[in-house]
């Protein structure tokens, strides 16, 4: 094992307390069930992300696919490394912990959240409400609303409580909205109305009342009629006394669109409300296999400028990349003649958007002062 430099970092506090030089990369385990709790420290690279990010008490995360954590180890270094919070990309979502009727699958996920424990990292849960994802005996069977209401009601509260005091923040509801600010129709829209937002978020805090509970959307990142409608929707829910605590803008970007109008600004109202916000899912796709300068430049201010904005409003307290490998990234599958999404390479290599990302946060903490004055000219 190489000697490299490293930096200690409490999982509690989330500052930088002493910059070290050690023998060992080796992460020490901090096993807890409060994840805002724990004491323990692991050693981590003093220029990673999740390092520089501490200093100002931001975590930076990144969604995991649970098969390549579990058989690459470079991939493993790099989210132990770099990040401070993880998401399972989708082994928490419904499909896949309720695949028959009655009989629940945590196995993989149970194992991101001992990873993340051993390597003082924060879990965002992900997601208990989408329209997506839903296992084949929900989607193709036929259901009353009073049935689909009680389904509901039991997914978030067996799920919510098997991962009770291992959730930092939960997305409770996924994409609701339709990018003109109507509600998108959904099974659950269709049976239950809106109302099923409300009892989504109540349902969930009864299970594990210290979890944070996110509403979680895209195209929400700047203002907009989309944004406006979210904000209105969580406006009505924080007066109604519903326990959601936080807004997520996923951060799916693209070069094609241009950056999101005044995101700041847009952060900044939510925080406004009394609420969190946090960059819940960043990628910024572009066209490959050709892409050109420009593209690559936009990658990067993108990037670079969405933590940006969540670094200058305070109530911001993470910003998660939906993972880090272009190898990995959900991108090309979806959508048709894109790709190059993520801050590290085919090869796992990083790129010049993890670059102005690690720029970014050294800048967050304090460019060194100098004082001006040119010797001989003044
Ligand atoms: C995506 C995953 O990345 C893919 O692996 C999966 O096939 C589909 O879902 N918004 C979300 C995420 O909230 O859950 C989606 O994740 C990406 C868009």
């Amino acid at each position: 094992m190489t000697l490299r430099r490293s930096i200690l970092i409490s999982a509690l506090s989330l500052t930088a307390v002493l910059a070290a030089l050690t023998a060992t990369p080796a992460a020490t385990a901090s096993p807890t069930h409060d994840p805002g709790q724990s004491s323990g420290a692991v050693a981590v690279p003093d220029d990673s992300l999740r390092a520089l990010a501490s200093r100002v008490g931001l975590r930076i995360g990144t969604a995991v696919n649970t098969d390549v954590l579990a058989t690459n180890a470079t991939y493993q270094q790099i989210t132990a490394d770099q990040f401070s919070s993880v998401t399972p990309e989708n082994v928490m979502k419904w499909q896949v912990v309720e695949p028959t009727q009655g009989t629940y699958d945590w196995s993989a996920a149970d194992k991101l959240v001992k990873f993340a424990e051993a390597h003082g990292q924060l879990v965002r849960g992900h997601t208990l409400v989408w329209h997506s994802q839903l296992p084949t005996w929900l989607t193709a069977g036929t259901y009353t609303s009073t049935e689909l209401r009680d389904l509901l009601r039991k997914h978030i509260t067996d799920e919510v409580s098997h991962f009770k005091g291992n959730i930092w923040q939960w997305d409770v509801v996924n994409e609701a909205f339709l990018d003109d600010g109507t509600m998108r129709p959904t099974i659950w829209l269709d049976a239950l109305g809106s109302s099923y937002i409300a009892d989504a978020f109540r349902w969930a805090h009864q299970a594990d009342p210290k979890a944070l509970l996110f509403y979680n959307d895209y195209n929400i990142e700047g203002l907009g009629p989309k944004s406006d409608a979210v904000y209105g929707l969580v406006k009505d829910l924080r007066a109604q006394g519903v326990p959601i605590d936080g807004v997520g803008a996923q951060g799916h970007l693209d070069t094609k669109y241009g950056f999101p109008n005044q995101m700041r600004q847009n952060l900044q109202r939510f925080a406004d409300l009394g609420l969190k916000v946090a960059l819940t899912e960043v990628d910024v796709r572009t066209t490959v296999p050709d892409t050109t300068t420009p593209e690559k430049l936009a990658q990067n201010a993108d990037y670079s400028q969405m933590l940006e904005a969540c670094l200058l409003v305070r109530a911001c307290i993470s910003y998660t990349v939906w993972g880090f490998g272009d190898a990995f990234s959900w991108v090309p599958g979806v959508f048709a003649g894109e790709g190059s999404a993520d801050i590290y390479d085919e090869n796992l290599q990083p790129k010049a958007s993890y670059f102005a990302l690690q720029q970014t946060l050294m800048l967050a903490s304090g460019a060194p002062h100098r004082d001006g004055t040119g010797a001989g000219r003044r």
